[in-house]
């Protein structure tokens, strides 16, 4: 099954937590975008994980992001991924691959995934160099202690971190919408 749009088109899925999207996670997006004709970014609806961000938070961050940008959509699943990425038609899964340190548990979970689904292939992208060191927990962190997280957040999602790590040190005066 093809829910790509067109016959034959290539979709990929390219999931993740995103809390919240990086611009590691925008790179591989776009690395995504130039490989194939529809990339799906697959949110996990992981609220055991305990994220800063509620699924529907996280989503309308990245369509913010990429503003109704042609070929990609953005979704959210639970259970298992290749199911879901067998549910889009998808024939790829689409990774990004930071360093050596990424590989051990990645590989695993490639190889895990291809038992369940072989037909389905984990492409793996590495993001441009800036990028290589980051993840969204360790900018929540520096965040949240005050440190400077520019350039490594869109705009947006930066100034959505100032504003939630403000309102949790400084309830009171906090934007009544946060
Ligand atoms: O951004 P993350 O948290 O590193 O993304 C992890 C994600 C969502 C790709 C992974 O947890 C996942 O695929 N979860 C879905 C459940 C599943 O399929 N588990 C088996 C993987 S082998």
């Amino acid at each position: 099954m093809n829910t790509s749009g067109s016959p034959g088109a290539r979709l990929a899925v390219y999931p993740g937590s995103f809390d919240p999207i990086t611009n590691g996670h925008v790179d591989i997006i776009e690395r995504g975008l130039r490989l194939f004709d529809r990339v799906v970014v697959a949110v996990l609806r992981n609220e055991s994980k305990a994220p800063l961000f509620g699924a529907a938070e996280r989503v309308q961050l990245i369509r913010d992001v990429f503003r109704d940008r042609p070929g990609l959509e953005v979704d959210t699943f639970d259970g298992l991924l290749v199911d879901y990425a067998a549910s889009r038609g998808a024939a790829v899964i689409v990774k990004g691959l930071r360093s050596i340190a990424d590989y051990e548990y990645e590989s695993q979970m490639a190889l895990m995934n291809r038992r369940l689904k072989p037909a389905i292939e984990t492409m793996f992208l590495m993001p441009a160099e800036p990028y290589a060191y980051t993840s969204s927990r360790l900018i929540k962190e520096v965040c949240r202690l005050g440190g400077d997280i520019r350039g490594l957040v869109p705009p947006l999602v930066e100034d959505r971190l100032q504003r939630t790590f403000a309102a949790a040190r400084d309830p009171l005066n906090a934007p009544r919408h946060v």
